[in-house]
């Protein structure tokens, strides 16, 4: 499988990419093809008012790399390794921003759009996140923003991993060990097992091995 992993700190040395090549070391070992990148190498410019600078032919108008990410490295992965700091209880401005564009390239209007449209599901996400505090409230906006996102663009969140630190690279001396949980988490990007049920969703009592999956909740608990 193919897979993109995204570091969007402004700081290329950093510990959203010190978890972001640990969850790509993983993916690598699990035998995967990987890369990783820094989203400041391809996104600068925000979301505009498309009206004042998409082109005349649909096209994107803001000069920078964002296109060329999406289409040589987003839209051919089958999974995509997010790592974020945490800024302001909040994703990084600029990861904000590559989700905000993502909107143009989606629109009718754009060249691309039903490529992109029919390339975003499917894909598999894992999200990690660097950040000071260790107090478990913030990182739940973040972590709801981007299971919701991935709900809405029909993908699987596989996993969360957050790691504490905030000199570069500190992260490696979390006790909870977030390297070793981004690396299994890479390494099992397309096993971990996704369930979202509803009171009725037939289903077998048993969660791991073989499954009678006609049985109903009631009956097989
Ligand atoms: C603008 C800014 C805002 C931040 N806001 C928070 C925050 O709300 N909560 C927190 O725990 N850490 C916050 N931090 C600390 C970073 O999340 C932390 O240092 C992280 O490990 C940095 O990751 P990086 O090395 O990948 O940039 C903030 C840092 C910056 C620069």
């Amino acid at each position: 499988m193919r897979i993109v992993a995204i570091s969007s700190s402004p700081r290329h040395d950093g510990n959203s990419w010190t978890l972001a090549e640990a969850a790509a070391k993983g993916a690598r070992e699990a035998g995967h093809e990987v890369e990783t990148v820094h989203l400041s190498d391809f996104v600068d410019g925000m979301l505009d008012d498309c009206r004042r600078c998409r082109r005349s032919d649909g096209t994107c108008g803001i000069g920078d790399g964002y296109e060329r990410l999406l289409m040589e490295h987003i839209v051919p992965a089958d999974g995509l390794i997010i790592a974020t700091p945490l800024h302001w209880y909040g994703i990084t401005g600029r990861l904000k921003t590559f989700f905000d564009r993502l909107f143009c390239y989606t629109a009718g209007s754009s060249p691309v759009g039903e490529q992109v449209s029919a390339a975003l599901p499917g894909k598999r996400v894992a999200l990690m996140i660097s950040c000071e505090e260790s107090y478990r409230g913030a990182t739940l906006a973040v972590e709801t923003q981007l299971q919701e996102l991935t709900r809405y663009l029909h993908q699987e969140l596989v996993g969360v991993v957050v790691g504490i630190g905030n000199s570069r690279g500190e992260v490696e001396s979390d006790p909870s060990r977030p390297l070793e949980r981004a690396a299994d988490l890479g390494r099992r990007l397309f096993e971990v097992r996704v369930t979202d049920y509803r009171l009725d969703t037939p289903r077998s009592n048993r969660i791991w091995g073989p499954q009678d999956a006609t049985a109903s909740w009631s009956e097989s608990y």
